[in-house]
């Protein structure tokens, strides 16, 4: 990766030391936050090109100035795609939207949000002492939104307040090296096949099927879209690895088109086969959050997943943003999946609004 990337002007880009793919991103010194931003929009394909040089991840420290002003945040996300997407538009609780940036949602335990973090992995430990990364030891694997079509392109992630050292972090596989990695078998199984990815939390995931909830009644708009298994980049031509886990896929139609469904069925130990293998460490990178970081990922070939932190004796604050507008030729012409017909709201019926 050229360390001038950015044409040296604007930006540097070295290597993230601890993945096999991931750039770190070093502004170039200037008196604000807001003139770097300035200078990025003056040159707005830069920065792009240098999250598709570094494999969909990108990472940005020092950014604290968002914090006061949340502007610089949509304002760096509009570099990354035509549309940020305004969260209340979207399928998403309206307790999560921040109150006067619609377009940024909070992931938070303070109110009115009340977000609890996923459970510790069971064991907390790997054999060797350290954090759990590899399916199905660490679980909640995801890409976002990926319960509509056409999903969201790129995930912009601030960290206003984190959670304490070595808790809280995020973790991101590269399902591109994934897929080119397959083997040749699997690859020809999941070459045409189509998963049936669901919003969270509508007993339709793996853990509330097999606890028997009955699932919630969705209108038209909120029913469980098909995705390709197999997705090509819009933009690097890469093929990647497009899947959620337990909680974001329909277990029971799914998790896959034409298997069968639920989680004892073959489509079952389909998923669990891939998961495995998208999240091997070579596959990996676990991001640990100081105040102030903003992390910027391709939703479209990578994976991500949050980990536990505790919730009880600590706050914790981010903010994310999406972009959205280029999905790729699959989607073309495509009308928005999550809009409903009527004047209701995507989430109508869903949240506690
Ligand atoms: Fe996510």
């Amino acid at each position: 990766m050229a360390a001038d990337a950015g044409n040296g002007r604007f930006f540097t880009v070295d290597p993230l030391t601890s993945a096999s793919f991931g750039g770190r991103i070093s502004l170039a010194e200037t008196s604000t936050l807001d003139s770097a931003v300035c200078a990025l929009e003056s040159s707005p394909a830069l920065l792009v090109q240098a999250l598709y040089d570094a494999g969909g991840l990108l990472y940005l420290s020092g950014l604290n100035e968002i914090s006061t002003e949340p502007g610089l945040l949509t304002r760096l996300s509009h570099l990354f795609g035509p549309e940020v997407e305004d969260y209340e538009q979207t399928l998403t609780e309206r307790s999560k939207i921040h109150p006067e940036w619609p377009q940024i949602l909070q992931i938070t335990n303070m109110p009115p949000s009340c977000q609890m973090p996923p459970v510790p992995p069971d064991p907390p430990l790997t054999a060797a002492g350290g954090l759990p990364v590899k399916f199905p030891h660490r679980r909640g694997w995801h890409t976002d939104q990926s319960f509509r079509r056409p999903p969201p392109d790129i995930s912009l992630f601030y960290a206003v307040i984190p959670s304490p050292p070595g808790q809280g972090q995020t973790l991101y596989a590269d399902a591109a090296g994934a897929y080119d990695t397959l083997p040749a078998d699997l690859k020809a199984t999941v070459e045409a096949l189509e998963g049936i990815h669901a919003i969270p939390g509508i007993g339709r995931a793996e853990y509330a099927v097999k606890a028997g909830e009955t699932p919630k009644p969705l209108l038209p708009h909120q029913w469980p879209q098909r995705q390709p298994v197999v997705r090509t980049h819009p933009v690097t031509g890469r093929r990647s690895l497009y899947l959620c886990e337990a909680g974001q896929m329909d277990w029971i139609d799914g998790p896959f088109v034409g298997m069968e469904p639920g989680p004892e069925g073959d489509g079952a130990e389909l998923l669990y086969d891939l998961m495995m293998h998208i999240t091997q460490p070579k596959f990996t990178y676990v991001h640990e959050w100081s105040q102030g970081d903003l992390l910027i990922w391709d939703n479209r070939n990578l994976l991500h997943c949050a980990t536990w932190y505790d919730a009880q004796n600590h706050q914790r604050l981010m903010w994310r943003t999406t972009t959205r507008g280029n999905p790729g030729e699959l989607y073309s012409g495509e009308g928005r999946s999550w809009l409903p017909e009527d004047d209701a709201r995507p989430m109508a019926g869903l949240d506690n609004d």
